[in-house]
């Protein structure tokens, strides 16, 4: 256990932000840990791509044997705001039976576990599955060469009889989790011009158009206040979840007192009456992201400014199409931006929705490993957020993708404070031990 810290600990200090092109020789040491590590313990190393590069170490035990892909991702959301952490974002800190730093959940602390869930049965001579790492560096910026990458090592990957991913969690401490959805996203950025300069409020008010109004009034039109997306045919693709889904869904899922305390929000916000603590797992959704337009220093300044820019994400679920979804908004803020008003529109996240057959053996087996091992019934889970590489990953290769993990919700990720529950990480190896030793 001692050792999985340390690697955790060593790799945490390197910032492996993949947003931040000033990173790019952090992400360059940190895949070169990766490979003197698992060189050193006998891992065919192959390493794919300049910028982000995907890494691949396999392990072969025998041709009889089924060979697993063991999927996690090595770049991390930026640290920022710095003055709210408690600890070095980038030093390992334990604390009150948690471990902090950023990408100890996001998913450094999970590529540890897999590590050295291997590497324990290796040292004990029991490795019975032929194992294939693959850790991605993009997957923060969404996933945009994974397939790319995973073409040039076909010969590699066409052996895989199925794949986990461990970048999700469990709904609560000790309730084992396997996720059969997760949502996909579209990402924008929009920029508004509506002439060459500021100009003084009181001589221009009324005469010229607020470009801060015009996404003002864009959004309102595109969303309401209580998350129904109003873009034409924007729910066209989506399907009606069953009554005993969405029951057994919020059966599983948190109350809303727990979500408030966990979130520190002071209220929630109610989709529809029924499952609405579940809204964010079952229907797509649409948030701005940031926004930006004129003066915001001290004092007042009358200005009407020349220029707004936002950034806004759709959340998809099965059956929604991306590349349709972005032809509805480019459509959308064509048609209501006014005559004469200079706008771009980029797409900077492409990545669809995943959903899979939660009663595939595979995955029976899985559940039961995870029940013997933590003594609770395993819950099966749609899961908000969203991690390209899974729906890429299954249809590329046709075979199961197994979603499990031990995340605890109050674990910050992307935020201040990363945390990974200390008992689960070192109970979270022993388990993929047994689970990667399966005999599937
Ligand atoms: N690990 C998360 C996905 C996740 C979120 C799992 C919440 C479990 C609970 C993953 O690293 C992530 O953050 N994905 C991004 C993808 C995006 C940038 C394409 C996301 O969901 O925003
Ligand atoms: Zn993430």
């Amino acid at each position: 256990m001692k050792e999985a810290l340390d690697f955790l600990n060593k790799i945490v200090s390197f910032q492996s932000v993949s947003t931040d092109p000033r990173k790019e020789k952090e992400i360059f040491a940190l895949v070169k840990i990766l490979k003197n590590f698992l060189a050193k313990e006998k891992f065919k190393v192959k390493i794919i791509g300049k910028k982000c590069p995907l890494f691949i170490a396999e392990k072969f035990v025998s041709s009889k044997s089924k060979t697993i892909g063991i999927y996690s991702h090595y770049d991390v959301q930026p640290a920022e705001p710095l003055n709210l952490w408690h600890s070095d974002p980038f030093k390992l800190t334990i604390k009150n039976g948690k471990i902090f730093a950023r990408g100890v959940a996001d998913n450094k602390g999970p590529l540890t576990q897999n590590i050295f869930s291997i590497l324990n049965l290796v040292k004990e001579n029991k490795l019975k599955n032929n194992i294939i790492f693959l850790f991605e560096g993009e997957e923060e910026i969404g996933s945009r060469n994974f397939s790319f990458y995973l073409n040039q090592a076909l010969s590699i990957l066409k052996n895989v009889d199925l794949f986990f991913l461990t970048d999700v969690g469990m709904v609560k401490k000790n309730v084992p989790t396997i996720y059969y959805a997760l949502r996909g996203i579209v990402y924008f950025e929009v920029e508004v011009w509506t002439g060459k300069k500021d100009l003084h409020s009181g001589v221009y008010g009324n005469l010229v158009y607020n470009p801060s109004q015009i996404l003002c009034e864009i959004f309102a039109k595109m969303k309401d206040l209580k998350g129904k997306i109003k873009i034409p045919d924007f729910y066209k693709r989506v399907r009606r979840i069953s009554d005993k889904e969405k029951k057994d869904l919020i059966k599983n899922f948190k109350n809303a007192n727990e979500i408030k305390k966990i979130a520190e929000v002071y209220t929630l916000n109610p989709l529809d009456k029924k499952y609405s603590l579940i809204s964010a797992k079952i229907y797509p959704s649409l948030e701005i992201n940031g926004f930006y337009s004129g003066y915001i220093g001290e004092g007042s300044k009358t200005i009407i400014p020349n220029y707004a820019k936002a950034k806004f994400s759709i959340r998809l679920v099965e059956y929604q199409k991306p590349e349709e979804i972005i032809d509805l908004v480019k459509k959308f803020i064509k048609n209501n931006i006014p005559k004469g008003i200079k706008y771009s529109l980029k797409v900077l996240v492409n990545a669809k929705p995943f959903f899979s057959d939660f009663n595939h053996p595979y995955i029976i087996k899985t559940a039961k490993v995870l029940e013997e091992e933590f003594k609770n019934k395993c819950v099966f889970m749609r899961e908000g957020g969203s991690i390209p590489s899974a729906e890429i990953l299954m249809n590329k290769f046709k075979k199961p993708v197994i979603l499990t993990g031990f995340i605890l919700e109050g674990s910050n990720i992307h935020a201040p404070n990363e945390n990974m529950d200390l008992d689960l990480f070192e109970k979270g190896i022993l388990v993929l031990s047994k689970i990667y030793n399966i005999d599937f």
